[in-house]
């Protein structure tokens, strides 16, 4: 079976790069489709996750051709709108086809979609607010069938603003005639990207990075190049690990303003931080203080994304930090492993309360989830002794070269076959 592992200890020092973002690649190269011709992407991160809407996206007629970390979709063979139940159940985003082919084909055809096991995750919002649209939504055989060939603008307000259904509904709305508010809509930068670059393909989009954002609809689209925003949660993550070892990291290809609920806990756990254009320096201290009560909301809260990884950071630091889950209400299983490392953590419902020890003992532990597995890493790095990852394929869903990227910073990881 597939691990890494890791001898704890090192100090995670020096420079490292992000790669482009999975959660603005998977929505900007579902988006694709609805142009119909050919897109260009740069900074495409080579994860396992864009790997399977690559394969969805030449199941229903596209070509993808990758080279480094340029993706080129050719849209313009589209020929399927059913997205097969193996391919639904590998990723959750596949449920950002909807939109798009409802757009390009009036018609889209999935099962319940995958993901991470990390809570109910429903898609109530994604389907009311399209069925507002006016798409006809159909449950048959275990399949949800939507139709819309003559969809209409109107007045959306999400219950909850939702990453996935914003810019479902952004997509689904293109091919709406007249326009259409998404009131409540997430604001995450990743839904502004996803704006940037169907506004290069033609598309009038406004407003993303606001809860109202309006799309006018039924305006024709064309192919475009486009270079895909940095991963905040990479680049979280990184920060992470060199203030749990206390080192030294700048952390290039992202803007600051995108980590700053982050950046603030950093800080308040005794963290140098510096922001400067593109990118973050961060010094950590020879030992973490608690970062105080953390609870984890939509943008610009603190990322949910972040959570385990900080939770980790948090089991060795001096007192007691109050880490409160405000999206996913079962983001915690990843603490029973830390358990297992000496960490003293108690849960309670949607809260965690770690209480810094000395030291954590290396473990072998399984990942359970993509930032939970993040998270064990992170552990190991500043544990003693040696710790086993396994069931990394959780990991590698969303980092890109993770064992490769640490170990140039000075971490002692493999990754063993
Ligand atoms: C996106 C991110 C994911 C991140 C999450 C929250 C991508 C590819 N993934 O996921 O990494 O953790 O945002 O920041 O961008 N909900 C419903 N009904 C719905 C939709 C959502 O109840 O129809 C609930 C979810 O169960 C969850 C909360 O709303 O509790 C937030 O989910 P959402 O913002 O939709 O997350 P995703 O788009 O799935």
């Amino acid at each position: 079976m597939e691990s890494y592992h890791i001898r704890g200890g090192n100090p995670i020092s020096g420079e490292h790069a992000v790669s482009g973002a999975k959660n603005a690649a998977l929505p900007i190269l579902a988006a694709s489709i609805v142009t119909g011709e050919e897109n260009l992407f740069s900074g495409c991160p080579r994860i396992s996750d864009t790997a399977i809407m690559r394969e969805i996206l030449r199941y229903l007629g596209c070509k993808t051709l990758l080279s480094g970390d340029q993706l080129l979709v050719d849209a313009s063979g589209l020929h399927g709108e059913e997205i097969p139940k193996a391919l639904m159940e590998k990723m959750r985003s596949s449920i950002f086809l909807v939109g798009p082919l409802l757009t390009r084909r009036g018609r889209a055809v999935i099962s319940q979609p995958g993901g991470c096991a990390i809570g109910k995750r429903p898609i109530d919002i994604h389907i009311k607010a399209l069925s507002q649209l006016g798409a006809d939504i159909e449950e048959k055989d275990g399949q949800l069938i939507f139709t819309g060939t003559k969809l209409t603008g109107a007045n959306i307000l999400l219950d909850f603003p939702s990453v996935g259904a914003t810019e479902n509904v952004m997509m689904a709305a293109l091919g709406a005639r007249g326009e259409t508010v998404i009131h409540n809509s997430a604001r995450e930068p990743e839904i502004m990207d996803l704006q940037d670059y169907l506004n290069s393909c033609g598309a009038r989009i406004k407003g993303a990075g606001t809860s109202r954002i309006i799309v006018k609809g039924g305006y024709p689209l064309h192919g475009a190049s486009h270079r895909i925003m940095g991963d905040r949660i990479e680049a979280g993550t990184y920060l992470l690990a060199a203030a749990g070892t206390g080192g030294e990291l700048l952390v290039k290809g992202i803007e600051a303003d995108a980590i700053k609920s982050l950046l603030k806990c950093l800080r308040h756990a005794g963290c140098h931080v510096k922001k400067q254009p593109g990118q973050v320096w961060l010094k950590g201290p020879k030992r973490l203080s608690s970062a105080g009560r953390i609870q984890t909301a939509p943008y610009p809260g603190f990322p949910t994304d972040l959570q385990p990884q900080l939770s980790a950071v948090m089991t060795m630091a001096e007192g007691k930090t109050r880490m409160e889950e405000g999206i996913f209400e079962n983001r915690f299983q990843y603490a029973k492993q830390l358990i297992k490392m000496g960490a003293d953590i108690e849960i309670f419902q949607r809260t965690a309360i770690i209480k810094g020890v000395n030291f954590l003992q290396g473990e072998c532990v399984t990942a359970e989830d993509l930032r939970g597995g993040a998270a064990l890493v992170l552990a190991g790095l500043m544990a003693q002794g040696e710790t086993m990852v396994e069931q990394i394929g959780f990991i590698e869903r969303g980092y890109c070269d993770f064992p490769e990227g640490l170990k140039k910073l000075g971490g002692d990881i493999n990754r063993n076959k």
